[in-house]
């Protein structure tokens, strides 16, 4: 029987999930050999975040990636990918300057693939993602712990702790909301405000280190994969220890082309007897 091949997902099926209590999974990923398995893996949404900056390019910080380099992991990702929705994070300074530029360059991400584009920020960006949203381009907002600028004033900590914090982060939502995002990325906020903004908000809210009781999950696929040794925030759930698999087999490799023991005959090309036997007779005149 021949495997039918399934559609692309789309904006009104996630937020079908929301009305349907169906979980919401997404994962970042940065290139076309991961998109490929997330793809294969049927993932709803992939993302390709601006942690790109940190994972893939080693900058101390978001805030340095820019378009280009964003749009190169784009064109990756968008390669390996025909069913999850692709989402790609605005890098910060392309979205805040004025409504032209943040459209100009949303609609660079939907040119080279993506399905929507995420922006960080809340009250300061409302009209901004109104704007685009006004112009039919998918919108998911980010709120709670913004790793482009929170950590400028308040280093990268719980975000929610007190009712007065909360309060803000509810109403924040909303406004996103209002704005036109169909979905909401909630950062390391506590996980009695992001059951309670979950229940008030109607779009989907998915969590990163904000508990289970919101409408779906995201993490770094670095993280989930244990790339990073020396990297382990209390939220993320390691699935696999790479870093170490991959050093051992960088290791394994290293002694064995020393030893003579890799490559065997089982990775060897030979040319014919007749070929090779005309070649010896050549060999002879030269
Ligand atoms: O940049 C990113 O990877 C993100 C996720 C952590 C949500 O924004």
């Amino acid at each position: 029987m021949v495997k039918q091949k399934k559609s692309k997902v789309t904006i009104s099926e996630i937020l079908n999930k929301k009305k349907n209590k169906e979980k919401i999974t997404m994962l970042t990923s940065y290139d076309y050999s991961i998109s490929h398995i997330c793809n294969e893996a049927d993932l709803d949404i992939v993302l390709i975040g601006d942690s790109a900056a940190t994972v893939m390019l080693g900058y101390d910080t978001t805030r340095k990636i820019g378009m280009e380099e964003m749009l190169t992991f784009c064109k990756g990702v968008a390669n390996g990918i025909t069913r999850p929705l692709i989402v790609a994070d605005m890098p910060f300074g392309s979205y805040q300057t004025d409504k032209s530029n943040s459209v100009r360059n949303a609609l660079k991400f939907l040119r080279y693939g993506c399905d929507g584009v995420k922006l960080e920020g809340g009250w300061e960006i409302v009209d901004i993602i109104k704007n685009l949203t006004g112009l039919g381009i998918p919108v998911m907002g980010h709120i709670g712990l913004k790793p482009q600028t929170t950590p400028l004033h308040h280093g990268y900590g719980l975000q929610g702790k007190t009712a007065e914090d909360a309060v803000m982060l509810i109403r924040e939502a909303r406004a996103l909301e209002e704005a036109g995002v169909f979905s909401i990325v909630l950062e390391k906020v506590t996980s009695e405000v992001s059951s309670v903004i979950t229940q008030i908000v109607k779009v989907p809210i998915i969590g990163i280190g904000s508990g289970p009781h919101v409408d779906g999950q995201v993490l770094v696929i670095h993280d989930m994969l244990g790339l990073f040794k020396d990297m382990e925030p209390k939220f993320v759930k390691r699935y696999l220890n790479m870093a170490d698999q991959i050093f051992d087999a960088i290791k394994q490799y290293e002694n064995e082309v020393k030893s003579g023991k890799f490559p065997q005959e089982e990775h060897t090309y030979h040319m014919t007897e007749e070929e090779y036997a005309k070649l010896e007779k050549m060999l002879k005149r030269v």
